[in-house]
């Protein structure tokens, strides 16, 4: 027989500890763009410290706190990406939490697309993202210690691009792009499974349509894709940072494999 709950185990203080990434490592790829900003910013606010890495260090998109430092680290390199993670060991002792965002798309027509593009978008998106999960499972095994992967994947790796509403946005989403981001949400479900055993979370979140004001997607665009949305706007960085962080605490230990669609019900219909 169950025991019944009471309200006091429920108290705030358990739920603070469910939720709790106080002096938690996180590591963030692409942390310096629109998305990867946000998530440093957000663990950064919760008490973790925060490694960002990006092939571009930019300035302007960096966190500035004692807590977060940047690394440059290009993940289709694989040897930058041994190094970096060897080195963050060697330093720190552990990584707890590891968000693989960077992500790349290309955006001119698909008969005109040529090879290289194709394959930049795979070796950024699937191999890169592959590099950091196989180097991060290195350490997690030497070290005997559970982790924690959080993928950023994409609704367009669950559906295709409504043409229609692109009218005045040249930046068309690719096949390329969907298919690594469905290839993305698939190798999370593999990893679940192949670490599960290293007591290691894997999941995924994947973003609808995310406003950008600095490469702004055009006027008709925006309301296009707000009235077919059924909460009726595109979504902010900010939308998508409570699911991340769910994903990284013990809120969601019991968790694993799972693809948290954030798109204000776009994939609904
Ligand atoms: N913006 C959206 O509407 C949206 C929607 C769904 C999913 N996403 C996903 O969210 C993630 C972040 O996207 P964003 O909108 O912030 O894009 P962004 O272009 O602003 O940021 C991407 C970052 O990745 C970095 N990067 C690119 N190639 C790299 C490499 N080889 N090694 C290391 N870093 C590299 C870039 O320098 C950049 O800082 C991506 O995975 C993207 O596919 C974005």
């Amino acid at each position: 027989m169950h025991r019944a709950r009471k309200a006091k185990d429920m108290n705030k203080d358990f739920i603070k500890e469910l939720f709790n990434l106080h002096k938690k490592n996180v590591l963030v790829t692409g942390a310096t763009g629109q998305l990867g900003n946000e998530i440093c910013a957000a663990f950064v606010g919760a008490g973790a410290y925060v490694i960002g890495t990006d092939k571009d260090l930019d300035k302007k998109g960096q966190v500035e706190s004692k807590n977060c430092e940047y690394l440059k680290m290009d993940i289709t390199d694989k040897a930058s990406v041994i190094k970096t993670f060897k080195e963050i060991y060697a330093r720190l002792g552990k990584i707890d939490i590891l968000v693989n965002n960077a992500g790349v798309s290309v955006f001119e027509p698909f008969a005109e697309r040529p090879e290289e593009s194709f394959d930049w978008v795979m070796d950024v998106n699937l191999k890169g993202t592959f590099f950091c999960i196989q180097a991060y499972a290195k350490h997690l095994k030497d070290a005997k210690s559970k982790g924690n992967i959080v993928n950023i994947a994409s609704i367009y790796g669950i559906l295709s691009p409504d043409y229609r509403i692109y009218t005045d946005c040249k930046r068309k989403n690719s096949e390329i792009y969907g298919a690594t981001k469905a290839g993305i949400i698939q190798m999370t479900k593999y990893f679940a499974v192949h670490l599960a055993e290293q007591k290691t979370r894997v999941n995924c979140v994947s973003p609808g349509g995310i406003i950008n004001p600095e490469l702004h997607q055009g006027d008709d665009f925006v309301k296009n894709y707000s009235n077919r949305c059924p909460m009726g706007r595109m979504a902010d960085t900010k939308d998508i940072i409570g699911g991340i962080l769910y994903l990284s605490s013990d809120a969601s230990e019991y968790v694993t494999g799972q693809n948290l669609v954030i798109d204000g019900g776009m994939s609904c219909w």
